[in-house]
Parts: C-alpha cells; structure tokens; sequence
C-alpha cells in the first residue's frame, strides 16, 4: 500500500535538502542542482508551511527571503564584551607583539594563526541545539542590536548546523561583508535612483544590516566569514583546529589562515597577501595575528581594551603615481556636470586605472590641478579611484590649471549652480541630448516602466534618427518605422512595440518615478503617489503640502513645483495621458475609505507593534479617516503606543495631555 503523504516529513525534507544546496552554492561555491529546480522545491516548501503552519521552522530556508514588516532593534547584551584589536602598521611592531607573547609565555612554545582581517562589519551568532538562535552586531562592544531577522537572509550564515559534533550552545563571531560586485551593482542601481552612494563595501554592509527590511536584507546579497568561536565546550584547546571543525558544520570559514612560526613566516604571509588580496571577491584591510591555543590566549589575557594574544597589521592604501592627460566633462540625466581625469593607464589594486573622479569643481580647485601634473591616485574603500594630491615639483614648464567649462559640453547652455549645491548642471533638460536620452533610459528602466526588449543602444539608435525625442514619443512607433532598422527586423520590432503598449498598465507610482524628476526616487514617488493620487493632484500641489507629506522635504517639494511648472513637461505628461499611460492611483477595495471614525484627527505612531507592521497602522489610520504624523504637538490628537516607544515622546503627549492608545484599543475603536 502506498505511504500517506506525511507533511511534517515532507518540510523536514525539503529544508534539509534546500539547506544542503544553499551550503553548496554559498559557501562551497559549487552548486549541484539548476536555479529553476533550486526554485521549484522553494515553492513547494513555501506552500506547505502556508497549508501547515504549525509544521514551519524558525530556521526554515523559507525565511532566508526575509519579511518586510518593520520591527525596531531590541538592545541586547553580549555574552563576553565584543573588543577591539590593536593596530600596527609596521613589520617591526609586529616584532615587537611576537616579542611579547613569547615574554608573556614565559618563552613556552607557541604558535601563531594569520588571517585576513575582513573589512565588513562585525557579527556575533548565538546557536543553540545545532540552530541559529541570535544574531547580534557589534554596538557598543557591551549591547549590540538584536539583527537575527536580517542575518537569517545571509545565505552563506548557516541556520541549522550541520553534522552532530558540535558544543550544544556557542557563539561564533565574524564579519558580514558586501562583496565588490554586488557593491558595485548596487551603487549602479542607486545612482540611476539619484540615491546616495555608499562609500565602500563596509558601509553598505553595515547600512543593510541595520535595514528595517529583512526582505531588502535579502535582496542585497550580503555575504559572512567567521572568524572566532567562543563558548564553554568547544571541539579543542586550539583556535585553527576549532575553525576547521566549523568549516563543517556548515560555516564559511577562511580558505587564507595559516599557522605560522616566526616573525619570518609572518613576514611572508603579509607580503603574499598584500598582493593577493587585490584578486579576492571582498575588502580586506590588513591581516590578524593571533595565539593558536585557548590556554595560551588566557594566559596573556586582555588590557581594557584589546586581547593581548591578538594583533591587526593594517595594510597601506593603495596608490600609483601617473600622469593627468586631460579632463572630460560627462553629463548626466539630470544634467548635473561631472569632471572626470583621464590618465596614463596604471596598474592599481589588480585593475588597469585610466580615469578618476574628480567629483566637483571645488575639488579641481583644492587640488590645484594642472593637465600634465603626475598624481596621486588611491583606491582605499572607494571602487571608483580618486585624485589625492599633485606632484607639484614634476609640474611641467608651461602647463595650464584645468578649468571648470563654464558652458555645457555637449549642447552649450551656459551652467548653473545652485546655493549650497557642489555641482553645475546644464539647465537646458529638454534639448539636451545625454539629457534626453538619459531620461527615457530611466523611463525604460525595470523599477520604472519596464519596457524590457529596449536597451540605452536602441534607445540611441532611435534618437539619433529622429524617431524619438523624449518618453512620449516612444508610444508613437510602428512596427513598420522600428523594422526599418534592422535586416529581418520585424519579430524584434513587435516586441519592443508589445513591451512599450505593456507599460500602460504601469502603476502611477511607477509612472511618477519613471518621469525622473530630480530627487523623487522610487520611495520618494511612492509617498507623493499615496498623498497625491494623480497627476492632477499632484500639479496642483503647493510646497507646503508637499512638505506636509512625511518623509517629503523643501528641496524635494521645490523640485516638484518646478517640474510642474514647465510647460514643456506639462504637454508631456498630457500626451502620455493621451497614449494611456496611467495617471492616477487604481482604486483597489483594499484602498477606499473605510470608515470615518478618526474624523480628521492627527495620530502619532510610536514604538513597535504586534499585528500589524508601522506603514500598515499608517494605511489604517488613513482609511479610517485620520491624518498621520510624525512628531507630537498640541495639535495631535491620539499617541498610537507600541513597545519601546521614546521615553521623551512619551513624555511630551503625558504633559500636553494626548490621549495615549494601544494597540488592541486600537483596533477596536476602528473596528478591525
Ligand atoms: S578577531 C578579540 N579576526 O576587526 C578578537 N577580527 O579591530 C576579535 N576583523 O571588530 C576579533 N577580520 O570586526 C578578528 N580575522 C579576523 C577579523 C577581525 C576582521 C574585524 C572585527 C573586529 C575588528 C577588530
């Protein structure tokens, strides 16, 4: 007879298996099973602990796609403090720590294990039973956040062990890291969304971490090394042999750690990695020394701040000297002029250089930079390299200093720039053709219309024939006029015709972003589109009721009144309006006003809540006839208070005398 199909075994089976795989991918870096199959046992998984809740685990690999309710950090305390390490930039001081271990050892034997000091941000894992129970940053080194929801999303954090050897209960420490493709993809995407860059992998690792979004978590790729295993019943008494046993369990553990034997074998190790380290996938800055065995590390001990059984030799930024040939001025979408160095092509960190930033003009100003000077590039954290200083002895005789064009380099429009902003940009949006160009590639783009068969060539290629001069009149092409482009080019022709006639459906928050008004990115969009609900709406909107919407400030609200006010935007947005593209919110039942219990009343939303998530209770408050706002004033009428709200906010609405609600209350005087 056949088996009855047993749920519970099936989940079980399914997340071993998609554990295994995930282990496999990322961390062995040699999957053995397809994405599409990879998917299709997600699916199923994903269906059966929806069917059977009570079957689903904390630690399921379901929940590596992380949520998107927000829940503010809890405060927790560490287990042992979370130090620092000491420095040293030099082979001699790392002499000198050899030097005093061997003192403090009473001339014992010893040996030490180098490793690469990952350049990320720190994270400790608490597992219990085999299962990932906590995940903890760095804080203050006594308290760190409570981050287990955004670090379930790091494939590479292993949440259920593997094997059986391991302590029942431990702590294991490393570094979460953001490595530079992803970075690099990243801050791509994040120029596109005029959002600001992250500086370095490290930066963008620790910003993510910190994300209120496990699912935006999960989204950006984040990687982990582990470094440091800490607890009462470890495998033995020595630190590499520890790690080797957590490489099988499950964690990514360091290929590049050695034992070494004297300040010699030290000296080589650093030596190889300061060079090799150019070809690794993520930022490292220098290299840590540490005791080998536990017995001996407690026998050095710690002065209050750093252990004295380990030591950081931090690697020098790199640089190269070259030769400053010219400088391009490139514009961008928005218009906004940037100063770029062409350079004699130079080797630097395992990459040919050939141009830098050079950011703005008031840096070309500080530097005082002359064409033909020999500079100094570094690439520190930073991916794109940058000028550091002039070799002002090597100036040639008759250099020129390099000037700002003061007109626009490709349609000649006189530059402005505005108080308090570093950059010039080319006032003349509308005929300028990178302008352009650059505005219906973002129109195309996938957070924005998503025509998806159009790329920047095509666009280029349409635009140069005239067939195009802005995103309206992409809804004027035939088949017939695109087939003319290309041999044979009919099939091609109806898809991009097909995929253009598809952005009509585009929601009107998309639509707003795709228009690519300056400083309104695709979160930016969003809140106008809630407060605003169509573009006549939105036309008609003054600066002080777009500064009212939360999160909306005076520079983005002025930049949306100018917009508004161009007619040649203006006859834009009509004709798209003409050609269907949506210009107002869909009304969904989810949408319409529900009640009108709050009647106007303005209600403060503070701490953090159990059914439903913050930007869920501000939905609500609105459906049911109220206003949301950020800060309390006499004006305010409700304190909406979830756990670990604000002591001051708290405060304040008890002296003003604001009526204070939870949430079950709530819910009920809404009737939800
Ligand atoms: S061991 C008590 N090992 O560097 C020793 N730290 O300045 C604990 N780091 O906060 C740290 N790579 O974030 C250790 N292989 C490595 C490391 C490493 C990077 C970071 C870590 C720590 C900081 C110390």
């Amino acid at each position: 007879m056949e088996k009855a199909f047993d749920p519970q075994e099936r989940i079980a089976y399914l997340s071993h298996t998609l554990e295994q795989h995930n282990h496999n991918y990322y961390v062995l870096n040699s999957p053995t099973i397809s994405d599409r199959d990879f998917d299709m046992l997600m699916q199923e998984l994903q269906q059966l602990e929806e069917q059977y809740p009570q079957y689903a685990q904390p630690n399921s690999p379901t929940q590596r796609v992380g949520s998107d309710i927000n829940h503010a950090f809890v405060q927790v305390a560490h287990t042992y403090p979370m130090l620092s390490l000491g420095n040293t930039y030099s082979i001699e001081e790392v002499a000198a720590f050899y030097e005093r271990v061997k003192q403090g050892l009473g001339d014992a034997p010893f040996e030490i294990v180098g490793e690469l000091k990952f350049d990320g941000t720190s994270i400790s894992l608490t597992y219990q039973d085999g299962q990932l129970i906590r995940a903890v940053t760095r804080g203050d080194g006594a308290m760190g956040d409570d981050v287990t929801r955004n670090v379930r999303t790091i494939r590479s954090i292993p949440l259920v062990l593997k094997g059986n050897n391991y302590p029942s209960f431990f702590e294991i420490r490393g570094e979460v890291l953001m490595p530079w493709a992803t970075f690099e993809k990243l801050n791509e995407e994040r120029e596109r969304q005029e959002e600001p860059l992250f500086a370095n992998p490290r930066n963008a690792a620790a910003g993510t971490l910190k994300l209120q979004s496990p699912a935006t978590v999960a989204a950006r790729g984040l990687d982990a090394y582990l470094y440091y295993m800490l607890g009462n019943n470890l495998p033995t008494d020595n630190h590499y042999s520890n790690l080797q046993h957590a490489r099988e369990w499950g964690f990514k553990v360091s290929d590049a750690m050695r034992v070494l034997h004297s300040v010699e074998e030290i000296k080589e190790f650093i030596d190889y990695w300061d060079v090799e380290r150019r070809n690794l996938p993520v930022a490292t800055d220098g290299i840590v020394l540490k005791v080998a065995s536990i017995e001996q590390q407690e026998e050095l001990g710690y002065t209050a701040k750093s252990p004295r059984w380990a030591i950081a030799y931090k690697f020098q930024a790199e640089e190269a000297v070259t030769r400053l040939n010219s400088v391009s001025f490139q514009v961008g979408r928005t218009g906004t002029v940037t100063p770029v160095a062409n350079l004699d092509p130079v080797q630097l960190s395992g990459t040919v250089v050939r141009r830098a930033s050079l950011h703005n003009a008031d840096i070309i100003r500080s530097l005082d930079l002359h064409i033909g000077d020999m500079v100094h590039v570094e690439k520190g954290g930073e991916i794109i390299p940058k000028i550091t200083a002039v070799d002002v002895d090597q100036r040639p005789a008759e250099s020129t200093p390099v000037e700002f064009v003061r007109n626009c380099p490709e349609c000649g429009t006189p530059l402005v720039r505005e108080e308090g902003e570093a950059a010039w940009f080319c006032p003349n949006s509308n005929h300028c053709a990178p302008q352009i160009k650059g505005r219906i590639e973002h129109f195309i783009a996938r957070k924005a219309m998503d025509i998806d068969s159009l790329g920047p060539e095509t666009i280029a290629l349409f635009f140069d024939r005239g067939m195009i001069n802005n995103v309206a009149d992409l809804y004027t092409l035939t088949v017939d006029d695109v087939a003319t482009l290309k041999q044979q080019g009919r099939k091609w022709a109806q898809n991009i015709i097909n995929s253009i006639a598809r952005s009509r459906e585009v929601p009107f928050p998309r639509v707003l972003f795709a228009l690519g008004i300056r400083f309104v990115g695709e979160t930016v969009a969003k809140r106008l589109a809630a407060a605003f609900p169509s573009m006549e709406q939105l036309r008609d909107a003054t600066i002080e009721q777009l500064t009212a919407v939360p999160e909306i400030g005076e520079r983005i609200a002025q930049s949306v009144v100018e917009y508004m006010n161009d007619i040649d935007n203006l006859l834009l947005v009509e004709r798209l309006a003409q050609y269907g593209v949506q210009m107002e919110v869909e009304e969904t039942p989810e949408m319409q006003q529900r009640s009108n219990t709050l009647n106007g009343a303005s209600v403060v939303i503070s701490g953090t809540f159990e059914h439903h998530s913050r930007d869920e209770y501000k939905a609500l408050i609105e459906l049911h006839g109220g206003r949301n706002v950020s800060s309390v004033s006499s004006a305010t009428q409700y304190l909406l208070a979830g756990a670990n709200m604000g002591p001051a906010k708290l405060e304040k609405a008890t002296r003003l005398g604001i009526k204070i609600i939870s949430e079950t209350e709530f819910l009920q005087m809404i009737g939800e």
